[in-house]
């Protein structure tokens, strides 16, 4: 699904709602709601389809718009119909209901979706990498050093000198950027893979979520600024720190930490008693890497950031172990 430049989201955000709230509106039954759900909301219903293909700001904005006044429909509807007084003599209220045991989406495909809504909400766009890379992409564009480690075959999992499985979703800026002009305001996740020894805090396939913003005047303020609004929405009001670091694709570099969500900031096990839960790394974009892409670095200025979904997952729920998300032990994946 990369390179989608010209697929933008065919929808009319205005007609879509107006034909969705009449027909909520009309809806007679439960039933005939859930169909519309379906239809309007569901994971293959036009609005959704056409929000993972956004491309503007303007356009996401207007299809959040769309999709909050069709939710809020559905309640009003949901709510008008259950008020309704069964008139039925023979339909006894107080029988108790058959139980339907219901699913639920892994606890991974959750945050990856809930991390997307808050992006599509600040009017970004969610763009699709490949986990199947080059080693251009995945290093060379990035500004990595020929001999840097993570390079290195006991590293990486190279299928031949010139591919390789992504070691993290970096190789999306680089895609994004190739594939259309600035300003670009992008999230991408998905799976990434390290040669790293299984234990409590690695896997070797996990979960990234990438940011990358490119327009004229961007600076460190506003990657700060939105690393703050994401971390609240997910997290709930905390303090954001960063601290100096070093990426080759990011120069200044810095790595950000917030106030532990489970003792505030005052020390806990969790935090290892630093009052801190470190998040994950960022910066503003190497010159280098605009050059690599043939963007014009005087021209364009732009922050990244890249963090592990499921460390932010295990510790948003107090988990010992990122093993457990791949065991499938119904135990805990009914948790959640
Ligand atoms: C990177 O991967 C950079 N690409 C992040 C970045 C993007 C920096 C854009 C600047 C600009 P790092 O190697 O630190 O950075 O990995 C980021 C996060 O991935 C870590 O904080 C951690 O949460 C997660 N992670 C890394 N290795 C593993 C692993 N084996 N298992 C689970 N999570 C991991």
């Amino acid at each position: 699904m990369d390179e989608r430049r010209g697929s933008l989201a065919a929808v009319n955000a205005e007609a879509l709602t107006a034909e969705a709230l009449a027909a909520i509106e009309g809806a007679a039954s439960a039933d005939e709601l859930e169909e519309l759900h379906v239809r309007y909301l569901g994971r293959k219903s036009a609005l959704k389809l056409a929000l993972r293909e956004v491309r503007d700001r303007e356009t996401g904005m207007a299809l959040n718009t769309a999709r909050q006044a069709i939710e809020d429909a559905f309640s009003a509807r949901e709510a008008a119909l259950a008020a309704v007084p069964d008139d039925d003599p023979s339909f006894d209220p107080t029988l108790p209901g058959e139980a339907v045991a219901r699913g639920s989406l892994h606890l991974i495909t959750q945050l990856r979706r809930r991390i997307e809504d808050v992006f599509l909400g600040m009017g970004y766009t969610v763009y699709d990498g490949r986990e199947v890379e080059t080693v251009w992409h995945n290093f060379d564009a990035l500004n990595q050093p020929e001999a840097h480690p993570s390079r290195d075959p006991r590293d990486t999992f190279y299928f031949d000198e010139r591919t390789l499985l992504r070691t993290h979703t970096s190789p999306s800026q680089i895609r994004a950027m190739q594939a259309q002009d600035p300003p670009i305001y992008l999230v991408s996740l998905g799976r990434t893979y390290r040669r790293d020894p299984l234990d409590a805090t690695h896997t070797p396939v996990f979960h990234q979520v990438e940011g990358l913003a490119v327009d004229r005047g961007i600076t460190l303020a506003d990657l700060r600024g939105t690393i703050e609004l994401f971390t609240s929405a997910i997290f709930g009001r905390r303090e954001v720190r960063m601290r100096t670091s070093f990426f080759p694709f990011t120069e200044p570099s810095v790595e950000f930490d917030i106030t532990c969500y489970l003792c505030d900031g005052r020390g806990c096990p969790v935090c290892k008693h630093s009052g801190w839960i470190e998040m994950g790394g960022a910066g503003m974009v190497d010159p280098n890497v605009f050059e690599a892409v043939g963007y014009d670095p005087e021209e364009w200025q732009g922050f990244a950031f890249g963090l592990g979904i499921d460390r932010i997952a295990f510790l948003r729920h107090g988990l010992p172990d990122l093993r457990l998300f791949w065991d499938n032990d119904l135990r805990m994946t009914r948790q959640f």
